[in-house]
């Protein structure tokens, strides 16, 4: 497919400067290359700018930055929503996880003017289901799960156009969740991999079903990429790292999956802070695991029942 870039340095989500830097440091790490070099048509559209912010308050003084994520998500929803009306795969180069409040609301929109099914992949070693009122940490990039699952508690926001249900949101690589994510958690019908399923399991089966699910839906589905969902041993440029997450050869065959299904309509990119990396290396994981999304593969040889 064509591939458009959007940027989207955004800090306003947590309270570690430096996710601002994401969208750069990914485009160093030869990002439009990678996808080019695949056969690809790439379009950069550059970083997103905030607008002028209006003034919000919120009940739960713990939140910040309210202003500054509610502009982000305006701006996201609408540049996500234009790239897949131009027919167009966005991909996010953020940016901390509030992206998502934006990105997912914009794919939600044009799925819904289509009257095509959005479904969700959550790759993250976290649930991000808190409400702006349940957050304790008052970071919103605990927050886009629940906005997208049409949770009350957004009332600053605008409401989430078709919000996804549960069946239809597929959370992978989960091990820290917070307690009143937890409680919420088990009022939805959300798939969740935890890190206990997949051990489980392994990462190969849950995926696949739920892939089958999409297919089956003529759906669309938006995967969002948590530099988290990784083992910190191999990707230390995040703010939140988690022990025990998955693996590079587990990152590697999730995208090879994907990029098989043919299913991926809209990809974020997001937590790179690239000031708490080595030498690059997260970055460069990045841009090979999403080389492996678009279809990177040291031998193209016909894949097995599926595909
Ligand atoms: N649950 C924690 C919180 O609300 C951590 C959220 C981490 N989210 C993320 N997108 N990295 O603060
Ligand atoms: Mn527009
Ligand atoms: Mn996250
Ligand atoms: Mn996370």
């Amino acid at each position: 497919p064509n591939v458009v870039l959007i940027g989207a340095p955004i800090d306003s989500g947590q309270r570690r400067p430096g996710c601002l830097m994401g969208p750069a440091a990914l485009r160093v790490a030869g990002i439009a290359q990678a996808i080019r070099d695949l056969g690809h048509g790439l379009e950069d559209w550059g970083d997103l700018a905030l607008g002028d912010l209006a003034a919000v308050a919120c009940e739960n003084p713990a939140v910040h930055s309210l202003a500054e994520t509610l502009g982000w998500t305006e701006a996201l929803a609408d540049k996500t929503d234009d790239a897949l009306s131009a027919g167009s795969l966005p991909i996010i180069l953020g940016g901390d996880h509030s992206l998502a409040l934006g990105s997912v609301a914009g794919a939600a929109a044009h799925a819904a003017r289509q009257g095509r099914t959005l479904f969700l992949l959550w790759l993250d070693a976290h649930s991000d289901f808190h409400t702006p009122m349940t957050t304790t940490s008052g970071n919103l990039h605990g927050t886009p799960v629940a906005y997208i699952a049409g949770r009350s508690g957004f009332d600053a926001f605008p409401p989430f156009p078709a919000p996804i249900p549960a069946e239809r949101i597929c959370l992978y690589g989960i091990r820290s969740v917070d307690p009143a994510e937890h409680a919420a958690l088990l009022r939805h019908d959300i798939a969740i991999n935890d890190m206990r399923v997949l051990d489980e399991r392994g990462i190969v089966a849950p995926l696949r079903e739920f892939l089958e699910t999409v297919r089956a839906a003529g759906g669309m589905l938006h995967v969002s990429l948590d530099v988290d969902f990784l083992d910190p041993s191999i990707a230390p440029a995040v703010g939140t790292t988690v022990p025990g997450g998955t693996t590079f050869r587990e990152a590697h065959l999730v995208m090879e999956l994907l990029h098989e299904s043919g299913l991926v309509t809209s990809l974020d990119l997001v937590e790179l802070n690239p000031f708490l990396d080595e030498r690059g290396r997260t970055a460069r994981l990045m841009v090979d695991l999403v080389a492996s999304l678009m279809g990177r593969k040291v031998f193209d040889r016909p894949t097995r029942g599926y595909a």
